[in-house]
């Protein structure tokens, strides 16, 4: 059983989902993807800025 979901928004980059530590997936939020809702890279070749914040799940 899991012990702790983080939700991260990474500085400029991607919707990281964490699972005990281990990062699971990771989701676009640049909208720029041609794989969404996953995160395909294109954020870095568009310059995409945004903060970084989190939500824990315990
Ligand atoms: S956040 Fe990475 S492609 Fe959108």
């Amino acid at each position: 059983m899991a012990k702790s979901i983080i939700i991260e928004a990474s500085e400029n980059g991607p919707y990281l989902i964490k699972v005990d530590g281990k990062v699971m997936t990771a989701l676009c939020r640049c909208g720029g993807s041609k794989n969404k809702p996953y995160c395909d890279g294109t954020h870095a070749k568009i310059g995409f800025k945004a903060g970084r914040a989190e939500v824990r799940i315990d």
